[in-house]
């Protein structure tokens, strides 16, 4: 495997926001990122991605582009954009955007062109249809509830969103209109951007067609997802924006992709994919329910394990996926994944240990690496996200009451993990010394960073331990390189797997016990003569575990306890 430049790189992904607000206006910005430069790289991190920065009306907070060459006025300038690539730079850091370009929002000039001339040259950025009988195209559902078309105003012609309605899908079989995308990326590459995170990137691709489905709701539409996976030709918009852009600067790109067909995968992160990584959301997925949150499964640990499992598994030999946790659109890890007893600091180090080691490229959440947890509230006007709002009123509409749905939204909601950064017990957590655009987690006062820097034994120093320990000098490559070999699968809580390079006899075990009791595993006889050393012990039982080792040729790992074993 020709071997590239980020791929034993740390990433982090910071939602601006609710990072760090540095003028009081209750809204993060990129000044309060520079402040934070320096924390970050005592974390370890290398890779930095911003979700959008660029000027939006923020109805699907910063999703909606309304111009792809300004930064967002709440965030700052242009000039303090480039200083924080220059003081990233200085620390040997990269910086990646996110880029949106399935859609656009319907501020930005070319949709108002269109509107304003919808036989004109800019409809043809979007994609305007003719509607059928007096009614849409077809039946799509958006991601968001409702019809996926819009009336175009003063036509017969509908648009297409398959986001929210203030998103308007941009039309990439139209070359213009590719062009003028590719000439903005290359305008970001140009400034010295290391890459991209690409958004919703799937559905780029229209069956123009545009064919209806059986409906799959009460509401008679189906999901427009259905069009996504019926229809081909997706790598070749891919190859065509890759060969015109990311490759001419040797850029890392990690692609959002849901439902990619099985057996695409080397195409879009081989060797020579379409993109360097995508994320792993196969734990993310596992529990999905049909039709909503509402109906959503409950987590079982054997699936959990399995399904990261068989997906590390499918990589080998094909390239590294992007491995998280949680991110701005999900609930936040600990909470998710974690058993009720183990939502505690010792699960939250487990977890940071074996999702950190992992065959890939680990990206950190922001606040994940203090153990930030899910946040409830009263009621649904206190959430600001568009898609919780939707959940809940399809909660209702399914006989949900409001109880229930409100639960459903504590378990799943997007603005569990949009709470503003916890940075210590003031007010506000330190985020601010305004009133936070989105009402702080109370249980700041409880989980932040200045009160786990102080402790040896907190979820922020084992995160560092385990950055630092991925990238220490004599592991590095192991962790990087190194094969990805579950064991112990029988055991019942066990989560367990060796990074082992071929052909050398270097081999780590990371081992972690997610039960409620004590579970021992028997390590395979050594070879004579070497030394099992304890590298890290979430529970700081370094010691005491080499000894038992020696002993016993066997590990007791308590409840929630993760050891990493140089074998
Ligand atoms: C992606 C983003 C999400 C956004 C959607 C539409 O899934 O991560 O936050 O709402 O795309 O752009
Ligand atoms: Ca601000």
């Amino acid at each position: 495997m020709q071997r590239k430049w980020w791929h034993d790189k740390v990433a982090y992904q910071i939602y601006p926001k609710s990072f760090m607000d540095s003028n009081g206006d209750g809204i993060g910005d990129l000044r309060g990122i520079i402040s934070k430069l320096d924390y970050l790289q005592e974390l370890g991190v290398d890779i930095i991605w911003l979700s959008p920065i660029y000027q939006s009306p923020f109805v699907d907070q910063g999703y909606d582009i309304s111009d792809y060459y300004k930064i967002a006025e709440e965030f700052g300038s242009m000039e303090e954009f480039d200083e924080l690539l220059e003081e990233t730079k200085r620390r040997g850091m990269y910086v990646l955007m996110d880029l949106v370009v399935n859609h656009c929002s319907d501020q930005h000039e070319w949709f108002r062109k269109a509107l304003a001339d919808p036989d004109g040259e800019y409809a043809d950025y979007f994609y305007f249809v003719k509607g059928k009988d007096g009614k849409a195209p077809s039946n799509y559902r958006s991601y968001f509830g409702g019809s996926a078309w819009e009336p175009v105003p003063g036509t017969d012609m509908y648009y297409l969103h398959m986001f929210a309605k203030e998103q308007p899908d941009l039309n990439w079989e139209n070359p213009k209109l590719r062009k003028e995308i590719y000439r903005m990326i290359n305008w970001w590459l140009e400034k010295g951007l290391a890459g991209f995170r690409i958004d919703a990137i799937i559905n780029v691709k229209k069956d123009t067609a545009f064919p209806s489905f059986e409906p799959d709701g009460p509401d008679g539409l189906a999901t427009c997802v259905k069009m996504v996976e019926e229809v081909d030709g997706v790598g070749e918009i891919l190859e065509d924006m890759k060969k015109n852009t990311f490759e001419k600067y040797d850029a890392f790109t990690v692609a959002e992709v849901f439902n990619m067909k099985e057996d695409e995968l080397r195409e879009f992160v081989g060797e020579n994919g379409h993109f360097s990584t995508m994320f792993d959301f196969s734990a993310q997925t596992l529990t999905e329910g049909e039709h909503g949150w509402y109906d959503s499964r409950p987590l079982v640990f054997r699936e959990w394990r399995d399904i990261i499992f068989a997906s590390q598994k499918e990589m080998e030999g094909i390239g590294f996926k992007a491995n998280i946790i949680e991110n701005h659109d999900e609930p936040r890890g600990a909470s998710r994944f974690l058993p009720e007893y183990a939502q505690n600091e010792e699960g939250k180090k487990t977890i940071a240990v074996t999702s950190t080691l992992l065959r890939g490229i680990p990206f950190i959440y922001q606040g994940q690496e203090i153990g930030m947890e899910n946040c409830r509230r009263n009621s649904i006007s206190e959430y600001n996200d568009i898609s919780t709002i939707d959940q809940y009123q399809e909660a209702l509409r399914a006989g949900c009451t409001e109880e229930e749905a409100l639960e459903y939204c504590y378990k799943y909601s997007r603005d569990n993990a949009r709470t503003p950064m916890q940075w210590n017990d003031d007010v506000n957590g330190g985020f601010t010394k305004g009133r936070p655009w989105l009402a702080m987690n109370p249980d700041y006062t409880r989980i932040n960073v200045e009160e786990q820097e102080k402790r040896e034994d907190s979820v922020l120093s084992c995160y560092k331990k385990v950055i630092a320990l991925r990238k220490a000098p004599e592991y590095r490559e192991a962790f990087t390189y190194g094969r990805f070999l579950p064991d112990y699968e029988d055991h019942d809580y066990i989560f367990a797997y060796h990074r082992k390079i071929e052909g050398t006899d270097q081999d780590i075990l990371i081992a972690a016990n997610y039960g409620k009791e004590s579970d021992t595993i028997t390590l395979q006889e050594g070879t004579e003569g070497t030394v099992r050393k304890v590298l890290l012990s979430t529970s700081g039982r370094e010691e005491e575990i080499s000894g038992e080792m020696a002993g016993e040729n066997a590990v007791t790992l308590g409840s929630c306890e993760a050891v990493v074993i140089l074998l």
